[in-house]
């Protein structure tokens, strides 16, 4: 048999690159590539990119000026950019980079393995179309390897909401969900290779509309036909928006047992005034009675959020709102950015606010999320959880999990493996996890 060839592949930004790395690599698997750890002896190198904040693309740049000497001493290394700022710079990349050798949106991954034969072969090859076929269907993995006990699964693909700061409506094009059996099929493909707990991704993911039995299925009823998938034990999903928490998926969060007690449901902003700048198209007081009705039906539920300071335009008035928002919701996690300006989003084009003012926001609000995630945390000492136990720790003997509620939690003793889910009970709070004991009886 041939030498494997060796891809050195590495991703920035969400969950969803993540995914598509996998995808990827699966794809590549095809063409006899395996992955490396590092890109010294790489016969291909991609670089999954992220554009959503900050000088993205002079980040990329930079990073593939150091791929130099690598092509110098093999010329046969061939080097691709991927991911949103694939899609965002396009041509440009080609143009200004002459070591790059393959451009591919995140919409037409599935022509990757023809790109590289077309770079084997001297050319250069570009793809950014928004192409009408499944990508996913066409990346389906030859070998199905054994996995470890959590996954991504893709359900849901961009957005149509153009929030005013945000390049993903542009990246990632329209709102395209996957239909409902391809979805159950990867599912129950996954349990197969030893996967226990799924997380169903989309930029939108609840505004899920996949096609299925009798018509467009909601993001609960999917979740509802996962919940009979035998030996798959947790349901996860993110990212939402506000505007499509419907029904539906608000009382699965207190009635279908695998869907997870865990929440990601960004607001951004407590201001009205910003909320309505950032085209949001729900205010303040909808988020709060909306958060009110998913604790109604999932007491325990734990609510993370994400959050822009400095967004054009913001008072300090409009930063306090943002608090008082934090202080009423008590956020268990949350992603907290400084505005940075995206070309070609509505908001690029207005009144920044100061630098340092910014810096300083961003400073107080996480500090306050900080001490609301370390109260939710310490709450936590004493109860008793179910752990799905990802890895060994290390410490003999120890090995490490997640509780329903998304925390760390470290645990030492006899018999654990990974991908079991057992009870365990809170004994300690730490910085950044939890430490517990197996529960008796
Ligand atoms: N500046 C700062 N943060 C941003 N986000 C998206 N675009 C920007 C931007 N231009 C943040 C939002 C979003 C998260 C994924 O990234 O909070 O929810
Ligand atoms: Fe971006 Fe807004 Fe769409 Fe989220 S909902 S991906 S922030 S445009």
């Amino acid at each position: 048999m041939a030498e494997p060839k060796k891809l050195y592949i590495k991703t920035y930004g969400c969950q969803m690159n993540v995914y598509d790395s996998e995808r990827m690599v699966e794809a590549m698997g095809g063409q006899g590539y395996e992955t490396v750890e590092t890109p010294d002896d790489a016969d291909m190198i991609l670089l999954n990119t992220c554009h959503i904040r900050e000088k993205a693309a002079e980040k990329v740049y930079s990073e593939l000026g150091r791929f130099k000497h690598l092509k110098a001493e093999n010329p046969e290394l061939k080097i691709g950019v991927a991911g949103c700022v694939a899609q965002a710079e396009g041509e440009e990349i080609i143009r200004r980079q002459p070591l790059v050798d393959i451009v591919v949106g995140p919409q037409s991954y599935h022509r990757l393995p023809e790109m590289e034969a077309k770079a084997r072969g001297g050319e250069r090859a570009l793809d950014t179309d928004f192409p009408e076929e499944d990508k996913f269907e066409k990346l389906k993995a030859r070998p199905r390897a054994q996995r470890g006990p959590t996954a991504f699964l893709t359900v849901q693909e961009g957005c149509d909401k153009f929030c005013a700061f945000c390049v993903v409506p542009y990246t990632r094009g329209a709102e395209v969900s996957r239909p409902v059996d391809r979805v159950l099929q990867e599912a129950r493909d996954l349990v197969d290779r030893g996967v226990r707990e799924i997380t169903l991704l989309g930029q939108n993911v609840n505004a899920y509309h996949g096609e299925g039995a009798g018509g467009a299925w909601s993001l609960a009823r999917l979740i509802w036909a996962l919940n009979d998938v035998d030996g798959l034990e947790r349901i996860r999903f993110t990212t939402s928006h506000p505007n499509d928490m419907t029904d539906d998926l608000i009382a699965a969060h207190g009635e279908c047992e695998k869907l997870m007690p865990y929440l990601h449901l960004p607001v951004q902003s407590g201001s009205d005034k910003i909320l309505k700048r950032m085209n949001r198209s729900h205010d303040r007081d909808s988020y709060l009675r909306l958060i009110e009705r998913i604790r109604a039906a999932r007491p325990d539920i734990l609510i993370s959020g994400d959050f822009i300071v400095g967004f054009p335009e913001e008072t300090e008035q409009d930063f306090r709102d943002t608090m008082d928002l934090i202080e009423q919701v008590k956020y268990g996690q949350a992603f907290s950015f400084k505005y940075s300006t995206r070309p070609g989003t509505p908001a690029a084009e207005r009144a920044q606010v100061d630098a340092d003012e910014a810096s300083d926001r961003l400073q107080r609000l996480q500090a306050l999320i900080t001490k609301q995630q370390r109260e939710i945390q310490d709450s936590m000492v004493g109860k008793t959880v179910n752990v799905l136990f990802e890895k060994e720790g290390r410490l003999p003997g120890q090995m490490v999990g997640k509780s329903d509620y998304l925390h760390a939690v470290h645990v030492t003793g006899d018999g654990i493996l990974r991908g079991d889910v057992r009870p365990v009970t809170i004994v300690q709070s730490g910085p950044n996890s939890l430490a517990g004991r197996l529960t008796q009886g």
